[in-house]
């Protein structure tokens, strides 16, 4: 493994980051942090702006002078080769993506496209641009997520990072297909590349599409709160900045060639979630307790509901010394009442 002087003078030389997707929900969290973290660094923002993207998202930061947006589709070779030349990238985290599990089985192309032919382009782009003699000076870094490892029973072991892809939605599907080309970019080419594997995030900024987000919004305007099946399913959570601060880690410290599974050691069941979402958003609403649990709504199950997910994240604990910080009840409270503001993003389906 490299030192930590040697380390530190390769991240020196470093001047462009190219961070694909930074207006959407996690990759927001990432471009500020890096932003504001390391000055020396130019963070340029690739974003297509999709339905989930926000730029109000990075308002505070966009006029720092080592900050650029570039609005962009991933997909297109031609644009990714500017950017890289213009900007002189030197390393890629790779976020952009068609995220929501419901769309991709209404629409899989699009995820293909987006998840599968735009990591390719990247992938390609950045072998076409970086010299071979240089690759240790360079680093493509894909983030990814825990359902490439398909589903787990009650009971199971965590999923491990050698733990074999068996996705399930055109979703995962689609990550696990970006995760391949991502290997094998650094098996046949010897491309610097690393990969993490995280398990749900939650936090501000989401797009009020997925789990916690929606039942805010619905709780606020006495909607109802539509729970998958039985609500039974079981998702680990983790709190979006203690996602970009192990994206830091890796980044920085973690072995080329490697994966690491990041996860928040935190299990509930969606049902179990609701009523905690609903204690926090009606009493912060100033409502009596328990006002909102009868708009719970029982749904017909997603076809194919991955029944539980949990993450081992041992591997970048002692390896790397990353450990969360936030407390589940403490990030929750911070999330419903950044949904609670006005200015919250609404959604538009
Ligand atoms: N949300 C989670 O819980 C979670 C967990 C683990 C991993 N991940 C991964 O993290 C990444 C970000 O997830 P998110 O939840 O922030 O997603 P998101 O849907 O909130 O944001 C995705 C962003 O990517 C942009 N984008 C989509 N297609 C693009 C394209 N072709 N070209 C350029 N930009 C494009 C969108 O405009 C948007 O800003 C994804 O790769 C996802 O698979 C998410």
């Amino acid at each position: 493994m490299e030192d930590k002087e040697n380390t530190a003078l390769k991240w020196r030389s470093i001047s462009g980051i190219l961070i694909s997707g930074g207006y959407g929900f996690i990759g927001s969290h990432v471009v500020r942090h890096f932003v504001k973290k390391y000055p020396q660094y130019r963070i340029i923002n690739v974003d297509k702006l999709t339905y989930a993207a926000n730029p109000e998202y990075l308002k505070d930061i966009e006029n720092e002078s080592n900050y650029i947006f570039i609005q962009a589709d991933v997909c297109d070779y031609a644009k990714m080769e500017e950017i890289f030349r213009t900007y002189k990238i030197d390393a890629v985290i790779h976020l952009a993506a068609e995220s929501h599990v419901d769309r991709s089985i209404t629409d899989p192309f699009d995820f293909a496209r987006s998840n599968v032919m735009g990591t390719l382009t990247l992938l390609q782009t950045a072998k076409t641009c970086w010299k071979k003699e240089n690759y240790h000076k360079h680093l493509f870094y894909q983030i990814s997520t825990d359902e490439v490892y398909g589903a787990l029973h009650f009971g199971d072991d965590p999923f491990l990072e050698t733990t074999p892809y068996d996705p399930r939605s055109p979703y995962s599907a689609s990550k696990a297909s970006a995760d391949h080309f991502v290997r094998a970019f650094y098996h046949t080419y010897g491309l610097p590349v690393k990969i993490s594997n995280c398990s749900n995030n939650y936090g501000p900024c989401q797009y009020p599409e997925k789990l916690i987000p929606v039942i805010i919004h619905n709780i606020v305007k006495r909607k109802p709160l539509p729970v998958y099946g039985k609500g039974e399913n079981v998702r680990d959570w983790l709190y979006v900045e203690d996602h970009a601060c192990a994206i830091d880690l890796v980044f920085h410290n973690g072995r080329i060639g490697e994966t690491y599974n990041i996860g928040g050691d935190n299990e509930w069941q969606n049902i179990e979630l609701v009523r905690l979402l609903i204690e926090i958003t009606d009493r912060l609403l100033g409502r009596p307790p328990g006002d909102s649990l009868p708009l719970i709504s029982f749904v017909t199950d997603r076809p194919g509901h991955d029944l539980r997910y949990a993450i081992n994240a041992t591997k970048i604990k002692t390896e790397l010394g990353w450990q969360q910080q936030m407390n589940f009840r403490e990030g929750l409270e911070r999330t419903v009442a950044w949904y609670l503001r006005d200015s919250a993003p609404q959604p538009s389906l």
